[in-house]
């Protein structure tokens, strides 16, 4: 495979491409989009949000070590996309886009009501990266949406069209490929996808695997954890 060496760059793809609400006390909520965003700590549960110092959100954020991260669907990508280059400066972001502004329960940030996920953060430090300063965040509350979980009280995210960012353009998740551990799963022959030349890759695309991933339900315990 003949390869071209390119100066240093961002090409850690795909990435979720993240709708993170903010608000100070008696200001207007507002929301910015990011993509600069990870899972960092298993627990305490913490992420962390990059964001450059001339946005609008970046004083908010700094200032009341608060905000929302609010998971992207299909439904949701032209907002996102819109959040991502339209500044709280000028714009009602909430307003403009049609999104109702939904009270959290640990932060004063609002989070997004029409996003399935919405995991409220409280600022544990700030890191000063370059162009772009590092919000590393505890989680404080988790909020998904009722019509996402079985009767079970499985939550079914990855039937919810979430979208991620990659290269430059948004996507809605592709074909399930497995489930973590199925490359070395013994008894399940679940292997869909991958090196292995006993599997046909053609597999993927059975009738029965949904595209949507519905049979890859799963509770949280079930995940792995890095
Ligand atoms: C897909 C996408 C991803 C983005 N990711 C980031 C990011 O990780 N950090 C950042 O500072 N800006 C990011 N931006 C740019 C900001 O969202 C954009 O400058 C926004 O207008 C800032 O809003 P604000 O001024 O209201 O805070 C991204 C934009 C898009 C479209």
């Amino acid at each position: 495979m003949a390869k071209q060496t390119w100066k240093p760059g961002n090409m850690l793809y795909p990435v979720p491409a993240v709708m993170v609400s903010c608000q100070r006390e008696g200001g207007k909520p507002n929301i910015i989009t990011v993509a600069w965003a990870g899972t960092i700590c298993s627990d305490p549960a913490m992420l962390s949000i990059s964001v450059r110092k001339n946005r609008y959100s970046y004083d908010i954020i700094k200032e009341t070590k608060e905000f929302v991260v609010n998971l992207t669907t299909k439904q949701l990508c032209r907002a996102t996309d819109y959040c991502g280059v339209r500044s709280g400066r000028d714009v009602d972001k909430f307003q403009e886009m049609h999104l109702t502004p939904q009270p959290s329960e640990k932060v004063k940030a609002p989070g997004i009501a029409e996003s399935l996920v919405n995991i409220e953060c409280r600022v544990t430090q700030v890191l000063e990266l370059g162009t772009h300063d590092m919000f590393l965040a505890e989680v404080v509350a988790v909020r998904v949406d009722d019509d996402y979980m079985d009767e079970k009280g499985r939550f079914d995210l990855n039937a919810a069209d979430l979208v991620t960012y990659s290269h430059g353009e948004y996507f809605t998740l592709g074909k399930k490929l497995g489930t973590f551990g199925y490359s070395v799963a013994k008894n399940k022959p679940q292997s869909i996808a991958g090196n292995n030349p006993k599997h046909k890759s053609k597999s993927s695309t059975k009738k029965g695997v949904k595209a949507k991933g519905r049979s890859g339900k799963h509770t949280r315990k079930e995940k792995g954890k890095a």
